[in-house]
């Protein structure tokens, strides 16, 4: 049981004159427990490669299955874009989270919307009767990402769920995460993977719509040259420790928790040039 994208590419504009390639030949799997962080530059196909996932675009070539079947059964995957506040439509933020598991008839689909809204920290007894046009940006898309919660999928696919969101939003995004985990494979899109990385499964690096790096987090730590080269940044805490290790620093291993790179490097004692 998987989310599987085999070799695939896609163009905009197809046949006409200011056709681009916006993805080329880009293949994964996820599985249910899985998270897997999508990076990349500003245009590199992220979006792209999401919207194919969920079966919104016909790859020109290539293909996804979803549990070995074609994409489009209605909440087997989920998809919150890069601005969700776009989605709303709803009077309140609760009849906009119901939305899904109404459609999908649930039988418990007000319990499913109050339990999404619980695990974003927006509880419905607060927020459920607000008008969704009225929520903060942090607030709005937390809200979004409890109404494609609501909905139970099977894949979850999220377009940059912590931009824009403070400390406390950023935490309440990501414990939702890590609840869903538990009955759902998880693919995030960051421009910031720090936080995502001390729980992610797999990275797949994009780089004008080609894969340029696909690996556990532990291969990437070992070999963060492609991913570099991609103009792609890690984050600080892992580029001193590399930095320490090329002036002569023993570090077996790098470390993402500051804390234990700090016990690293001072247990190194290596001859620091
Ligand atoms: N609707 C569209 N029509 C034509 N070109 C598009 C369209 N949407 C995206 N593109 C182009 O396809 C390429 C990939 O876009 P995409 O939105 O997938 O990038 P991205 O990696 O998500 O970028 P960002 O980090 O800025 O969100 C870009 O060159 C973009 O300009
Ligand atoms: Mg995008």
């Amino acid at each position: 049981m998987a989310l599987v994208a085999d070799a695939l590419s896609y163009t905009y504009g197809a046949g006409t004159s200011f056709a681009a390639p916006a993805l080329r030949g880009v293949s994964l799997s996820l599985e249910v427990g899985e998270l897997s962080l999508v990076v990349g530059a500003t245009g590199s196909g992220k979006s792209t490669l999401l919207r194919l996932l969920a079966g919104l675009y016909e790859p020109d070539a290539g293909e996804v299955r979803v549990d070995g079947e074609a994409p489009g059964e209605p909440g087997r995957v989920g998809i919150v874009f890069q601005n969700p506040e776009t989605q709303f439509f709803a009077e309140t933020v609760l009849d906009d989270v119901l939305f899904g598991p109404r459609n999908l008839k649930f039988p418990d689909a007000e319990e499913a919307a109050r339990e999404a809204l619980e695990s974003v920290a927006l509880p419905a007894a607060t927020f459920g009767d607000r008008s969704p046009f009225t929520l903060s940006g942090g607030e709005a898309r937390r809200a979004a990402v409890a109404g494609v919660l609501a909905m139970r999928p099977s894949y979850l696919l999220l377009d940059e769920p912590t931009a824009g969101l403070d400390r406390a939003g950023r935490e309440a995004v990501l414990g939702a995460i890590a609840a869903a985990r538990t009955r759902a494979g998880i693919l995030v899109v960051t421009h910031d993977p720090e936080q995502f990385l001390p729980v992610t499964t797999r990275v797949l690096a994009l780089s004008a719509g080609a894969p340029v790096f696909d690996g556990t987090v532990e291969e990437l730590l070992a070999n963060p040259e492609a991913y570099e080269a991609a103009g792609l940044e890690l984050p600080a805490v892992v580029q001193a420790q590399l930095l320490a290790r090329k002036r002569g620093a023993f570090l077996p291993e790098i470390a993402l928790d500051p804390a234990l790179a700090a016990a690293n490097l001072i247990a190194a004692r290596g001859p620091v040039r």
